[in-house]
């Protein structure tokens, strides 16, 4: 049987630099499903569909074929043959990903996806509802936070360093406003599992969390 880790919590705190460094130092293979909602989404954009018209999306849904594979190590994931995996990066992308993830149709598709990779490979998962919903019996369950303060902050530090200009006010609203959404919609909402780690990254730097997390594994005897 494959061992499955689980681990969610809002955008930005830091579950794919986590879940990546974790995979590389386990040998598992990291899955991160937020890029298969991006995805998704950036087929939607493409097409100039509202993220309220569901119908449109629905009957998209059909034509839609997602695809992953591992690239020295690194996903890569394919929307109909191409790799999208640089162009599903902005915030806007991002911001369609969190409002289109909200319909049944589009999770159904992205779910079965997720279950067979789980299924053939030990795996690391990062997204909302892993843990809650689609490896509910994953042998670990990590619930990865931060302030919201932190979060923009580090967001901010990331942009400042590539040289793009941006207000830190602007960037916590953004953050408070796709928690809501994540947290609020009806299917899968974001929300700590029953059984799982609550791990607040808020004053840990990345081999904090990283160490956090492979305490809790030894302590079920996974390492
Ligand atoms: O983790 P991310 O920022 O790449 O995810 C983009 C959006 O996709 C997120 O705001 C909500 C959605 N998502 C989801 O609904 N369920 C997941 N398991 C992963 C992402």
């Amino acid at each position: 049987m494959s061992i499955n880790i689980a681990i969610d919590g809002p955008a930005g705190a830091g579950k794919s630099t986590i879940a990546k460094r974790l995979a590389a130092e386990l040998s598992y293979i990291y899955v991160d499903t937020g890029a298969m909602y991006r995805a998704m989404a950036l087929y939607f954009m493409e097409r100039g569909i509202s993220a309220s018209d569901e119908q449109a999306i629905n009957d998209l849904c059909e034509d839609i074929d997602i695809t992953i594979a591992y690239e020295a190590g690194e996903q890569q994931v394919y929307l109909n043959g191409a790799n999208v995996s640089d162009r599903i990066r902005t915030e806007e992308v991002g911001n369609m990903a969190s409002l289109t993830s909200v319909y049944a149709k589009v999770r159904a598709k992205l779910v079965e996806l997720q279950h067979a990779l789980a299924k053939r490979a030990n795996v690391i998962m990062d997204g909302r509802d892993i843990g809650t919903c689609v490896l509910p019996d994953a042998q670990v369950k990590i619930y990865l936070t931060a302030s919201v303060e932190t979060r923009a902050k580090r967001r901010y530090d990331e942009l400042q360093a590539k040289g793009v200009s941006c207000d830190i006010g602007k960037i916590e609203r953004d953050i408070e406003k796709r928690d809501y959404q994540d947290m609020n919609r009806e299917i899968s909402p974001l929300r700590q599992a029953k059984d799982a780690h609550l791990v607040d990254s808020s004053a840990l730097d990345i081999d904090e969390v990283v160490s956090a997390i492979k305490n809790i594994c030894k302590e079920k005897n996974l390492i």
